[in-house]
């Protein structure tokens, strides 16, 4: 049976517990409030708040990010991962400026039809970017609900899923969603935290199902394990003058989509990685030093990248890709987005060669 204080003891908790000095807290509208929660997902509140900031400072506005260039948003970007996160907030600002005027659809179906905006982010839009009711469920939600009925199966899974909407839905209160999906999300970073749970201090421990079992630790149910597929690739770090690496923008779809990276090739035998220079780029180099493999995770795949060193000589014809290429001095600061491995190795190679 629900209990019906739940939403009261989860709003008292809020106003005497909760965080109230985040920066999305300040000046609050549904601008600031899409940035951060755009940002939250699947990052955390601590490594978030600086990415914020800066974005906040360069982009103050929905005006100011659409007429950005994808570029500039995908640099500041850069560390925060799941840049089609960015890629899709750059076209809603765009689109909203274009079509709607820059204003926000104050609707929930209008919200969820905007690049990149699923139902919980459009809820924490509406409550707390436009304190209208909306409704939440982002993973500390969904473990506080798990606990609380002792909701059986992977949270992500449709069956589940339904389920833990629905108990969302009856919680969540008709006025004052905002203080209440606040809270929730706090108590789910503080005390209902995966692990060491604080039960002892937690407003909702006299209805929780788990915690009347002591059984807080099973729920919510994990992720059935599934080995994430491996695979690898040479990146080709063709160094001219001693300073300047070739770089290429990826297509702007896929794994970094847009984001600027060094060519790839299957390869790790010299003879064949100088062909490919050769025919594929147009350009002449020598295989100089292949560097020690880095492991890179993706949300679904893994990645080994060998970086390969090679010394350029000569370019035989223009650069035969159609991507977009430049010579970036690796000893500067990128002024488009580049992923985190990318920088550590731009990073490793200007230690390698003395400033020039
Ligand atoms: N995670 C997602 N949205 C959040 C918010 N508004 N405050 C704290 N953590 C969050």
């Amino acid at each position: 049976m629900p209990n019906n204080s739940f939403s009261s003891d989860v709003i008292a908790w809020q106003k005497k517990h909760g965080r109230k000095n985040l920066p999305w807290q300040k000046q609050r509208n549904a601008y600031r409030v899409w940035v951060s929660e755009i940002m939250l997902q699947q990052t955390q509140v601590a490594t978030v708040i600086p990415y914020y900031q800066r974005f906040m400072d360069t982009f103050p506005t929905l005006t100011h990010l659409a007429a950005a260039p994808l570029d500039e948003v995908l640099q500041l970007w850069t560390g925060l991962g799941y840049y089609a996160r960015a890629r899709n907030m750059h076209k809603t600002a765009q689109l909203l400026i274009a079509e709607q005027q820059g204003e926000w659809p104050k609707e929930l179906n209008a919200l969820i039809d905007l690049p990149g905006i699923g139902r919980s982010t459009a809820g924490a839009i509406l409550s707390l970017g436009m304190n209208k009711k909306g409704i939440i469920l982002d993973g500390n939600v969904k473990r506080i609900l798990a606990r609380y009925h002792c909701v059986e199966g992977w949270p992500d899974s449709s069956k589940t899923n339904k389920l833990l909407w629905q108990h969302a839905e009856t919680y969540t209160p008709n006025r004052g969603s905002k203080t209440f999906n606040q809270g929730m999300m706090d108590l789910g970073a503080s005390l209902c935290s995966k692990k060491d749970p604080q039960c002892v201090q937690c407003p909702l421990q006299k209805g929780c199902e788990a915690f009347a079992k002591q059984s807080q630790d099973q729920f919510p149910h994990s992720k059935p394990k599934v080995k994430s597929p491996q695979k690898s690739t040479s990146m080709l770090m063709i160094v001219r003058n001693q300073n300047q690496v070739l770089l290429q923008q990826r297509p702007p779809q896929g794994i970094w989509g847009g984001l600027w990276s060094f060519p790839e090739c299957d390869h790790l035998d010299q003879a064949t990685i100088e062909k490919y220079c050769a025919n594929q780029l147009g350009i002449d180099a020598s295989l100089l030093n292949t560097w020690r493999p880095m492991k890179h995770t993706f949300s679904h795949f893994q990645l080994t990248i060998s970086p390969i060193e090679l010394d350029y000589k000569t370019t035989r014809s223009q650069i035969r890709e159609s991507n977009a290429s430049v010579w970036h001095r690796f000893n500067e600061t990128p002024h488009f987005g580049v992923a985190t491995p990318i920088k550590k190795i731009l990073a490793k190679l200007s230690d390698c060669y003395p400033t020039k």
